[in-house]
């Protein structure tokens, strides 16, 4: 088969790990006779310095004729200027938004080598297999007003958390499709002793589960999902939430599995099933400081076209094939600097990428 694939590897680290995950896709391609044209395209600060923009409509329109979108990291601290009219983010915002993104998926799995590289006691966090739904086209990220003023010579902001019902409904949906695919456990997360469009998150939620007897529903609120998720992580499953919870609640899940440099994401422009256009990329940032130092873990990205495959393409054997591979190489004692240990072998980003894809084509 053959599939087109938009490739902005963004800033930092973005490049590096990016080109990994492209050797992964092209060994799998090699091994199963799939052809990826590659589209590139630029975002962020690189996109700001050589086009004036973070995200052009070129570009946006490159990723809207391809089938799925691959992406590294956005930011640097040349653009951090927080009076900046343009910051590197503003492109991954538009992305999500242009492109309809609206169902972000996080899965968060502990892999039992790696059991030790965590700060957490490994009793609480083995068998941790989670997944994070978070909606990421509304909420406080893109809610009106947004601004910042002066009245009589005092500084004000304001952010807006708005939903409209049709927004909550179909991340409910989703997160109710992967409960009925995994636990039949569905948590909605929200703060709605105190958030009016909690409450009314909470009462969609509620109506919805009508439609999926099947799923059991629960509701927690977001403070103390933030408990829970350190103290008795093995027991979530799948998770429902708004954008920012799901922002926050995210890179807290994230040190379960060691490093944020192991955990990928799809961000999806439906409910995923059958073919689901999507954008895949690790949930690690651009981690400057490590930038063009060959160091950082690409895994995470790797991971992020393992979903590709299984999301946008259809490819089930496929993506297993990828997380065989990774699981493989991590077996054999291979770690980057964030999740190495005594004893084991020291790998930087390209060889790291390497070992994995060789292992695709040995598989
Ligand atoms: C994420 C990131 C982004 C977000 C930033 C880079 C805009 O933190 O994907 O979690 O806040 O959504
Ligand atoms: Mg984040």
């Amino acid at each position: 088969m053959e599939f087109n694939v938009a490739v902005l590897p963004g800033d930092g680290v973005g490049p590096e790990v990016v080109a990994q995950a492209v050797k992964v896709l092209q060994a799998v391609g090699g091994k199963f006779g799939h052809k990826f044209h590659l589209h590139d395209g630029s975002v962020g600060g690189s996109a700001m310095d050589t086009l004036g923009t973070a995200l052009s409509e070129e570009t946006l329109k490159m990723c809207k004729q391809c089938d799925a979108v691959l992406l590294g990291a956005v930011g640097g601290p040349q653009w951090d200027n927080p009076l900046a009219k343009v910051h590197p983010e503003d492109g991954l915002l538009a992305l999500r938004k242009g492109l309809g993104l609206f169902a972000n998926l996080r899965p968060v799995k502990v892999f039992p080598m790696l059991i030790n590289s965590t700060t957490l006691k490994p009793e609480v966090i083995q068998n941790v297999d989670l997944v994070v739904v978070r909606e990421l086209t509304g909420g406080l990220y893109f809610g009106q007003p947004k601004k910042r003023w002066q009245d009589d010579g005092v500084r004000q902001a304001v952010d807006t958390l708005f939903y409209s019902e049709g927004e909550i409904e179909r991340i409910l949906r989703v997160g109710f499709e992967v409960a009925r695919s995994r636990s039949r456990r569905l948590i909605s997360v929200d703060k709605a002793n105190i958030l009016e469009s909690s409450r009314l998150w909470r009462q969609i939620a509620v109506e919805l589960s009508t439609e999926y007897p099947d799923v059991e529903l629960d509701h927690m609120l977001v403070d103390a999902c933030a408990m829970r998720l350190i103290q008795r992580p093995a027991d979530l499953d799948v998770m429902v939430m708004e954008n920012m919870f799901g922002d926050i609640l995210t890179d807290e899940a994230s040190m379960l599995a060691g490093s944020m440099g192991m955990l990928p994401s799809a961000s999806l422009a439906g409910i995923p099933r059958g073919r689901t256009f999507g954008m895949y990329e690790p949930i690690h940032g651009s981690v400057p400081r490590r930038a063009g130092m060959n160091m950082a873990n690409p895994i995470a990205t790797i991971l992020s076209v393992g979903m590709m495959l299984r999301y946008s393409f259809e490819l089930e054997s496929e993506a297993q094939m990828v997380e065989n591979a990774v699981l493989a190489v991590l077996e054999e004692g291979y770690r980057t600097y964030d999740i190495m240990e005594q004893g084991k072998l020291r790998t930087g980003t390209s060889e790291m990428g390497d070992l994995i894809a060789r292992r695709i084509e040995c598989l």
